[in-house]
């Protein structure tokens, strides 16, 4: 298995382009399983995670044509026909997401059999929205073995879908589902996270009439067929906030590009208050530090636009080196703070109980062997040792490598000293 070894302690002066989002290219791919015709995506990050659903996308019957363009990566995805409507453990295991195969397959085909994806090392992660969404769409559901069974042979009819909370998960698959339903949907108390107004962008290319998307009410009008379209894939949030907090930690002056400062303003705002300097411009952000010390600050995950729960490890990680104590309140996934030990293995001083975390800044951080369990906790650490006292050695590169396309090379064009250690071949899998 690869590690990352960060010497810490060099400032960051440089630009950083930042990816099409993860989070809204999994989602897109899926989509591309509603039309017989070919769905074109550029700025496509090229990761892990897209590439696990691809290998899932092509057992279905895709073709997936993945090309590098004068303006990025591109992916074509072509389905003229579903081959199975299978998607077994194995591969849904290996990214959760890709349960979100389930409403297209039966939208296309009439039936589905889908792993449950079970749980994760973030939280328990239920999927009951999703399935309640199906079957209010007319979906008759049976679960055996770990497997959804999934039938329309009537088709699926439009209808009123109120959830009970947010979840961007089961928007995402509702809308999915609902596109190819008979008659009008209602979607209430829908996330409205910008990966949710991509999708449904995307969708309307394809033909499909999705209104309201960003808001907690989305109204689809369900279409007999979709077709084929060119889209290009939103900037990633989580990317542009890791490296802006990345930024803050190290000091320096950082340009993101390629990115949207207002996706990521609840974050600008925290970083502002700690004390570094923040400065929109019309294609990202620029975030500067000049060595003075950063103030604690608290923060409250929430649904967007809050802070985001994918950025909270990241804060975390620069509210270790801050003047005071700052108080994490983690909404919306039970077990988000496995990153606090690892971090703890380089100093830092922070206390959790149930969903909150302390953080007492400490004066300085020092380089350490650690590792983390999810995504952006293993992106806290690496966050850490660029702050750290001598060597940081993070393990289970993996998980880096689902979500964040290029790091190593990202922040060395910045001037970190950051290097991958190549190691054998590992085991990929989780989240
Ligand atoms: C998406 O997960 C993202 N993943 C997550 O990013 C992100 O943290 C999360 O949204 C919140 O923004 C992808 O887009 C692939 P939810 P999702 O459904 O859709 C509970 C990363 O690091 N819930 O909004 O799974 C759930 O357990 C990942 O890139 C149910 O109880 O999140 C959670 O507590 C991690 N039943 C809450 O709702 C359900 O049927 C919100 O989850 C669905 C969700």
């Amino acid at each position: 298995m690869d590690r990352i070894a960060i010497v810490g302690g060099a400032r960051l002066h440089g630009e950083i382009p930042i990816s099409g989002a993860k989070n809204s290219a999994i989602k897109l791919m899926t989509a591309s399983l509603l039309t017989e015709e070919p769905l074109h995506l550029t700025n496509m990050p090229r990761l892990a995670d897209t590439r696990f659903l691809g290998t899932l996308l092509t057992r279905l019957g895709a073709i997936v044509d993945e090309r590098e363009g004068p303006a990025g990566s591109e992916t074509i995805l072509h389905t003229p026909e579903i081959v199975s409507s299978f998607a077994p453990y194995d591969l849904v295991r290996q990214m959760r997401a890709s349960f979100n195969v389930l409403g297209p397959l039966i939208a296309r085909t009439g039936q589905a059999k889908v792993s449950l994806p079970g749980g994760c090392t973030i939280g328990a992660r239920p999927v009951d929205l999703h399935l309640k969404a199906l079957e209010t769409l007319g979906a008759q559901i049976d679960l055996h073995e770990g497997y959804v069974y999934a039938q329309a042979p009537r088709g699926l009819k439009g209808a009123e879908i109120e959830f009970p909370f947010v979840s961007v998960g089961a928007t995402e698959h509702a809308m999915l589902t609902a596109v190819l339903a008979k008659g009008e949907t209602v979607l209430k108390n829908a996330a409205c996270e910008p990966e949710i107004v991509d999708l449904a962008d995307c969708l309307n290319k394809m033909g499909a009439r999705v209104e309201g998307a960003g808001t907690p009410v989305i109204r689809i009008t369900g279409v007999a067929r979709l077709s084929g379209a060119k889209h290009a894939v939103i900037t990633d949030r989580i990317e542009a906030g890791t490296y802006a907090v990345a930024a803050a930690m190290a000091g320096g002056e950082v340009r993101l590009t390629n990115t949207r400062a207002d996706l990521i303003e609840a974050l600008l705002l925290k970083i502002e208050e700690a004390g570094a300097g923040v400065e929109r411009t019309n294609d990202g952000v620029i975030i500067r530090r000049n060595g003075a010390r950063l103030k604690a600050v608290d923060i409250d995950t929430g649904v967007y636009p809050g802070f985001a729960t994918d950025l909270q490890a990241q804060f975390m990680a620069l509210m270790t080196l801050a003047e005071g104590e700052s108080v994490i309140r983690e909404h919306i996934f039970e077990n988000r703070f496995m990153h606090a030990p690892e971090l703890a293995r380089l100093g830092a001083d922070i206390t959790v109980s149930g969903g909150e975390a302390r953080v007492r800044g400490v004066e300085y951080l020092e380089g350490a062997q650690v590792m983390a369990t999810d995504l952006r906790a293993s992106v806290s650490l690496v966050i850490a040792g660029l702050a750290a006292r001598g060597e940081t050695v993070v393990g289970r590169v993996y998980h880096l490598d689902r979500g964040f396309e290029r790091l190593e090379e990202k922040l060395g064009a910045c001037g970190a000293n950051v290097r991958r250690i190549k190691g054998d071949a590992g085991p990929e899998t989780e989240d």
